[in-house]
């Protein structure tokens, strides 16, 4: 057994779990005062009124419960038994449903109006997962500032992101809306997101209240199926699923909203040791929990609640303070509290954390503040946010392969073939969540092609994407088995200099409810792809796509490929300006990309196992597969340059025992001809734990400008927050022994040098 020292045990999470009905204190608010003036002037019913939240009368995005009729909404209304609508958008519509709640209702209590403002409103920028591959912090948080912005103007004043979801599972449809598979960079992206959208001033008309979702363990679903049960370890939980929506509370977030599945058999929703023991006491969150869109609800279903009445009971012990949509709060909380089943100093506590948000909006001051047709009619879709996406989108490219420097094109007298639906697509770039994004506005990889005209540029369709769905409700589906664009694109390719095809995924392939068991290119384009590579090897193949695919044949025979996601509205411009040279791309992969889908989950910073991981001659007594490698396609933190950067060896400067912390340094030389950027990229290995440690875990990158034939030296500090990590009791603990410190440009890197923690 290791050797165990306890340097420090930093944060108790281990202990005993407080008394649920032990009242949130929020006296440290500025307008803790005016809120507990304003409860004591509210009736029950009016108190729990401000815990039920309504879906407006058309977008849906979830299913929709018989009693979500509009005539009882308005009616609600009118009573003062609505704190919330989600859905409701436009500065039209917004007032009017203000109105009702502040002109009609007894104590006119303004609502609080949420939506799904997941990468932008009008002007979209990438997927999150595009974004996170950018490693851009600052990027990422002026992204979230557009789209504050926009839909702000437009009325709202809560967006349910960012999903803080850890995601390991390609299949599941969400990895889109998420941050990837590592807690340590998933943690930095959360808090730059929030501070997007949230701002210095909640109050200002550009900054909405954020919201960290969905806890807990939602991206653990079993077999990445949608909705999924999640049986997942205190390991993992502690160190893996936590540790983003611990950032976005460090960041201030005023809201959380809880998941859809059960956490070992307790639905999360219904989880007093995740909403109230880790989240409201142990990080002591002041802002509000809303449910998911029906979640309570769904604890019958699960099997937990055995009604309506006890579902709502539960829901509100475990601390989620405001119902989606599921309207259980309404119908039965008064006869919880009547009965004793459940106190009113939970309905309290519920009531201040809803009302403070709604003060710190400053929609008390002025429940329209939000509603400014002037600001709508300009800000919205405008010049500047266009051009913020366009950055971000240029970054969030990923550049996974480039041999024969086919990349980048040559500005004049080549011809170019671009073949594939998605080339034309001026939809798909729009990706899952769009909102308010309008159908068919992106710029396509055509247009954005077009704008070079020194070559010759022919374009083909080739064939159509599989699209089982086109929007949230199903629809008919596309003919995908369709080969007979194949001639005229292979016709295209064989008088082309080169080809860029762009193939992947329609844009709603990915999103909420879009779990699929296959990872690769969907419908007939990986026979498109092959038929048009044996006519003009010389293939630069674009992906389009929402999740991690598999793409063996590709990576071993196509001699570029770039990882384009869904980009949003310039989507076409970014992926122009990387093929022609005029944006060197610096992106690297947030998740890792399997060769087939039976290495799912697999992710960098896996757990060793007793046996070896290399052949053992003659035997098959270690850990693989007998039909596949055990290494992904293309690693977590792997993406090329078209310049080339050296790393020099790590040296060490050790005061750890006198200063706390220990100092490695590398130097990054630009080796290659042209300007670049590099994601340094520290990773450790605790080599022996009390708990054993991750092979590798990313624990510090830094975003570097280098000009061609320039060295930099580029330095980490490591301290206990680094070095440490969660016991299975949730003690924060740092131990002393052997440590491998890894330096380089991906997750692969074999940079390192090993240090004696004493
Ligand atoms: C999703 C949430 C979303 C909510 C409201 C749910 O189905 O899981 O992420 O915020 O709907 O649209």
């Amino acid at each position: 057994m290791k050797k165990l020292f306890l340097l420090m045990l930093i944060l108790g999470i281990g202990c005993t779990p407080k008394d649920p009905q032990v009242m949130h204190s929020s006296n440290n608010n500025p307008y803790a005062k005016k809120v507990d003036s304003l409860l004591a002037l509210m009736t029950l019913e009016e108190k729990i009124g401000q815990m039920n939240q309504y879906n407006g009368f058309w977008d849906v995005t979830g299913p929709s419960p018989n009693e979500g009729d509009a005539a009882k909404k308005y009616d609600n209304l009118r009573k003062g038994w609505v704190g919330s609508m989600l859905n409701v958008r436009g500065v039209a519509e917004v007032r009017k449903v203000q109105k009702i709640a502040v002109e009609e209702s007894r104590l006119g209590i303004p609502l609080i109006f949420g939506y799904d403002v997941i990468h932008g409103y009008k002007t979209i920028s990438p997927i999150p997962l595009a974004e996170t591959a950018s490693w851009d912090l600052e990027a990422i948080q002026n992204s979230a500032q557009v789209a504050a912005t926009e839909a702000a103007a437009a009325g709202i004043n809560w967006t349910f992101a960012p999903m803080v979801d850890v995601t390991r599972d390609a299949r599941w449809g969400r990895v889109m809306e998420g941050a990837g598979e590592d807690p340590y960079l998933g943690s930095l992206v959360a808090k730059a997101r929030v501070k997007g959208f949230q701002g210095d001033d909640l109050s200002a008309t550009n900054t909405i209240a954020a919201c960290a979702k969905h806890f807990a363990g939602y991206g653990f679903s079993e077999a990445g199926k949608d909705y999924n049960t999640v049986d997942i370890g205190t390991n993992t939980l502690y160190n893996m699923v936590f540790p983003p929506f611990e950032a976005c509370v460090e960041a201030d977030v005023k809201t959380f909203m809880n998941s859809f599945n059960q956490l070992n058999g307790v639905p999360a929703t219904g989880n007093l040791f995740l909403q109230r023991d880790i989240l409201k006491e142990l990080w002591d969150f002041q802002g509000f929990v809303v449910s998911d869109w029906g979640s309570i609800g769904e604890m019958i279903s699960h099997g937990f609640a055995s009604d309506g009445s006890e579902a709502a009971r539960l829901a509100v012990l475990a601390g989620s303070d405001m119902d989606m949509e599921s309207y259980l709060y309404i119908k039965h909380l008064k006869d919880l509290v009547d009965s004793k089943a459940v106190s009113e100093s939970l309905i309290d506590d519920a009531v201040r954390r809803i009302l403070l948000v709604k003060y710190e909006l400053g929609l008390f001051e002025d429940p329209y503040r939000y509603c400014d047709e002037v600001l709508e009619a300009t800000v919205i879709d405008s010049k500047a946010h266009h051009e913020t996406v366009l950055d971000m989108a240029k970054k969030s490219i990923v550049l996974l392969k480039n041999d024969r420097q086919m990349l980048p094109l040559a500005k004049d007298g080549q011809k170019i073939a671009l073949i594939g639906a998605l080339a034309a697509d001026k939809d798909s770039p729009l990706g899952s969540w769009r909102i308010a994004g309008e159908a068919n506005t992106a710029v396509s990889v055509l247009e954005g092609l077009q704008v070079y005209t020194g070559n010759k540029l022919t374009y083909a369709k080739g064939a159509d994407v599989t699209v089982g769905e086109t929007s949230f409700v199903m629809e008919s589906k596309i003919n995908t088995s369709d080969t007979s664009g194949f001639a005229e694109a292979i016709k295209a390719a064989r008088n082309a200099d080169k080809v860029v095809l762009v193939l992947g995924e329609n844009g709603f392939q990915t999103g909420e409810g879009r779990s699929r068991t296959r990872l690769d290119l969907p419908g007939v384009q990986q026979q498109l792809l092959e038929a048009v590579f044996n006519v003009n090897p010389n293939v630069i193949l674009v992906l389009n796509n929402g999740r991690p695919l598999a793409i063996p044949w590709a990576a071993e025979h196509i001699p570029a490929i770039v990882e384009a996601w869904q980009l949003g509205s310039e989507a076409g411009h970014a992926i122009a300006q990387v093929l022609y040279g005029d944006y060197n791309p610096s992106g690297k992969l947030p998740m890792s990309f399997p060769r087939n889908v039976g290495q799912v989950p697999i992710y960098y910073n896996h757990q060793m196992t007793g046996r070896n991981t290399e052949p053992v001659p003659g035997l098959v007594f270690w850990t693989h597969y007998s039909d596949e490698a055990n290494t992904p396609l293309f690693p977590f933190g792997h993406g090329l340059s078209y310049t080339t950067f050296e790393y020099s060896p790590i040296t060490l400067l050790d005061d750890f025992a006198s200063k706390g912390s220990i100092t490695l340094q590398t130097t990054v030389t630009n080796i290659g001809n042209y300007d670049g950027k590099e994601i340094v990229q520290l990773y450790i290995h605790d080599l022996f734990g009390s708990v054993a440690r991750p092979v590798k875990e990313l624990k510090g990158m830094q975003l570097i400008a280098l000009p061609k034939g320039v060295s930099k030296t580029v330095t980490f500090q490591l301290t206990h927050k680094e070095l440490g990590y969660y016991t299975n009791e949730g003690k924060w603990l740092v131990e002393k022994g052997a440590f491998d410190f890894y330096v380089g440009g991906s997750s692969a890197t074999t940079n390192k040098i090993t240090y004696e923690l004493k």
